[in-house]
C-alpha cells in the first residue's frame, strides 16, 4: 500500500519523535521527568543544547518541506521572537557575530541622516573585556573603537567613564554587551546616548530574558513609557527586556545561548522602519528590494523604477543600495528556533534558579571568591536569596548565561588552576571569553601597526585585567540538574580545602 505524502510525512515524524525520545533523553531540560542521565558521574558541560523530540521533529519536518533557504519557518520565527521581545522586527541571521556585524554596518548607511551616519574614522564607545565580535565590527567598518574599562564585579562597562570617552563630532554610537546575562547600567548609558544624540547597539547575545527596570519618571525622560510584553512592576516603574532599550540589539543562538538553532542569531530592530530596511538590505546582499524569500514583486513595481544611473525599468531585485552580505540562516534552523522560543520562559526560570543554587552553595567560600553581582545590586543575602540595591532606583533581573566568580588575589590558587582542576574532573568552565581584548594578539598587532585604529579613553583598564586574570564561570544552562550543581559545589570545596591545606603546610613538612 502506498501512503499519501501527508501520511508519509506524519509517519516519518512519528518515527523521528520515537527515535529522538530514545537517543536524546539526556538532552532534555533538567526539570523534564523523561530526562535520563546515562552516566551519573559523567561530564558536566558549562552549557549545551537542551531539547526534546519536538525540536528534532521540527527540523525534520522543515527538511522534508525542503524550502532550505530562510522561508516560512524563518518568517514565523522572526515574528514570534519580535512578539516575545515586543520590538518592531527581528531579522534572523546565521550567528551572533553576523548580527553584530550587521547592526554596526547598518549605521554606516547613506540612507541615515548625514550627522548620525557612521563614517570611517568615526568613534564607537565599547568596553575592554568581553567577546571579540562585539568590537570587531567597529574595526571592520573602518571606525575606531574607544575603550572604557569594565566593572570586575558585574563584568559590564563602567558607565562612569562614558563621558571620558566622548569626543564631540567623532563619537557616534555605543556598542556593548550585557555581560553573561547581566544587564549593563542602561539608566546611565541611555542618558549618555540621549545627551549626545548617539546610537545604542545592545549586544544581547548572552542576555535573552534579562530585564531592566527604572522609575517611570526616569524612563519617560529617556523616551520609554511601555513595559515589554509579559513584564510588569507596577504603575510607577517601566520594565523592559534587555535588547529593547537601544536602537538595535543582537542575539546569538549558538548552543550555549538562551535558545539555540545550532548556529544562528538575530538583529532586533526596536522601533525604526528605516533601520529595518537598512539591516535587511545589508543581510540580503545589499539589495534595495524587500521581497521576502520566494516572492518577486512585493512592491508591484519590480520593473518600474528609474534609479540613479541604472537603466529605466531595471529589475528591482538586482538593485543594490549597500555593500552588503548574505548572512541568512536556513529554514530548518528557524523551525528549531520556533520550538525553543516556546521554551524560553522555562529556560529563563531555570537559569535564574541555577545561578541562585550555585551562589548559595558557594557562599561559604566568599573569603576566596568574589561573586558576580547583578548591576545595581550592592549585596546578596544567601539565606533569603535576595539582593540589596543601590540608590539609583534602577534594577536588573538577570537571565544568567553563566555563574561568574573572581578568584581573590589572596587565594592560594589562580583561576586557571581551578579551571584545570575542574576540567580534570570533567566539569566545564570558561573564562570571560577574550578577557581584556586589548591583550589579545590581534589587538596587540593592530596597536603596533596602526595605533590610530583604536583609542583608550582611560590610561589603564584594571577592571578588564582583573576579569582576564581572576574570573572564571560555571554554567547555568537549563540542562543542569541539582545533582550536577551539587557535584560542582562539592568539587570546588574539595579543591579549595586541598589548596588551603597545602598553603598552610609548614615548609619543613613539604
Ligand atoms: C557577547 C557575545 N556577543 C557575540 C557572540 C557571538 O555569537 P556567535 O557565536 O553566535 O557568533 C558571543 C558568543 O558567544 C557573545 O558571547
Amino acid at each position: 500500500m502506498t501512503l499519501e505524502p501527508a501520511d508519509l510525512k506524519a509517519e516519518i515524524l512519528r518515527l523521528t519523535r520515537d527515535y529522538s525520545r530514545q537517543v536524546h533523553r539526556g538532552f532534555r531540560p533538567a526539570a523534564d521527568p523523561l530526562r535520563v542521565e546515562d552516566d551519573q558521574d559523567g561530564p558536566i558541560p558549562y552549557a549545551g543544547r537542551v531539547f526534546t523530540e519536538d525540536e528534532v521533529a521540527a527540523a525534520v519536518s522543515a527538511t522534508l518541506d525542503f524550502w532550505l533557504t530562510l522561508g516560512p519557518e524563518g518568517e514565523a520565527f522572526q515574528q514570534e521572537l519580535a512578539g516575545f521581545l515586543g520590538v518592531r522586527t527581528c531579522l534572523a541571521v546565521n550567528s551572533g557575530s553576523s548580527a553584530n556585524l550587521l547592526a554596526l554596518s547598518a549605521l554606516t548607511s547613506p540612507l541615515l541622516p548625514k550627522e548620525r551616519r557612521l563614517q570611517p574614522g568615526d568613534e564607537v564607545i565599547t568596553c575592554a573585556a568581553g567577546f571579540p565580535t562585539t568590537v570587531t565590527p567597529i574595526l571592520q567598518n573602518g571606525c575606531i573603537p574607544v575603550f572604557i574599562d569594565n566593572d570586575p564585579l558585574t563584568g559590564n562597562l563602567r558607565g562612569d567613564q562614558l563621558e571620558l570617552a566622548y569626543a564631540p563630532g567623532k563619537t557616534k554610537a555605543v556598542m556593548a554587551a550585557h555581560a553573561l546575562g547581566n544587564p549593563f547600567d542602561l539608566g546611565v548609558v541611555l542618558a549618555f546616548c540621549k545627551r549626545h544624540n548617539l546610537w545604542l547597539i545592545e549586544d544581547n547575545c548572552d542576555a535573552l530574558g534579562c530585564s531592566y527596570s527604572m522609575p517611570r519618571s526616569l524612563a519617560e525622560e529617556l523616551g520609554f513609557s511601555n513595559n515589554s510584553p509579559g513584564l510588569d512592576e507596577g504603575p510607577d516603574r517601566v520594565v523592559r527586556w534587555t535588547g529593547t532599550w537601544g536602537d538595535l540589539s543582537t542575539q546569538s543562538f549558538y548552543p550555549p545561548h538562551h535558545l539555540t538553532m545550532g548556529e544562528g542569531g538575530s538583529v532586533n530592530i526596536v522601533n525604526s522602519a528605516l533601520l529595518k530596511r537598512i539591516v535587511e538590505s545589508f543581510r540580503d546582499w545589499g539589495r534595495d528590494c524587500w521581497c521576502p524569500s520566494g516572492k518577486d514583486d512585493t512592491c508591484g513595481k519590480r520593473y518600474d523604477w528609474q534609479l540613479g544611473e541604472l537603466p529605466s525599468g531595471y529589475d528591482h531585485k538586482y538593485i543594490y543600495s549597500h555593500f552588503g552580505y548574505n548572512l541568512k540562516p536556513l529554514d530548518p534552523q528557524a523551525a528549531i528556533g520556533r520550538v525553543q522560543i516556546r521554551r524560553l520562559p522555562e529556560f529563563i526560570a531555570a537559569r535564574k534558579h541555577n545561578w541562585l543554587h550555585l551562589r548559595r552553595g558557594l557562599a561559604p567560600l566568599s573569603d576566596l571568591f568574589s561573586f558576580c553581582l547583578p548591576t545595581h545590586a550592592t549585596g546578596f543575602d544567601p539565606e533569603e536569596g535576595t539582593f540589596s540595591w543601590d540608590g539609583s532606583g534602577c534594577r536588573t533581573d538577570c537571565s544568567w548565561f553563566g555563574f561568574l566568580l573572581l578568584v581573590r588575589p589572596e587565594a592560594p590558587f589562580a583561576s586557571h588552576d581551578l579551571g584545570r582542576h575542574l576540567a580534570e574532573q570533567k566539569v566545564g568552565t570558561r573564562m570571560l571569553f577574550g578577557g581584556n581584548l586589548l591583550r589579545q594578539p590581534a589587538f596587540v598587532q593592530l596597536r603596533k601597526e596602526r595605533p590610530e585604529a583604536l583609542r583608550l579613553a582611560v590610561p589603564e583598564t584594571p577592571g578588564a585585567d582583573q576579569l582576564m586574570r581572576q574570573a572564571i564561570f560555571l554554567g547555568t544552562y537549563p540542562g543542569l540538574t541539582t545533582r550536577m550543581m551539587n557535584r560542582e559545589i562539592q568539587l570546588i570545596g574539595d579543591f579549595v580545602s586541598l589548596r588551603q591545606g597545602a598553603a598552610h603546610t609548614p615548609a619543613s613538612c613539604v
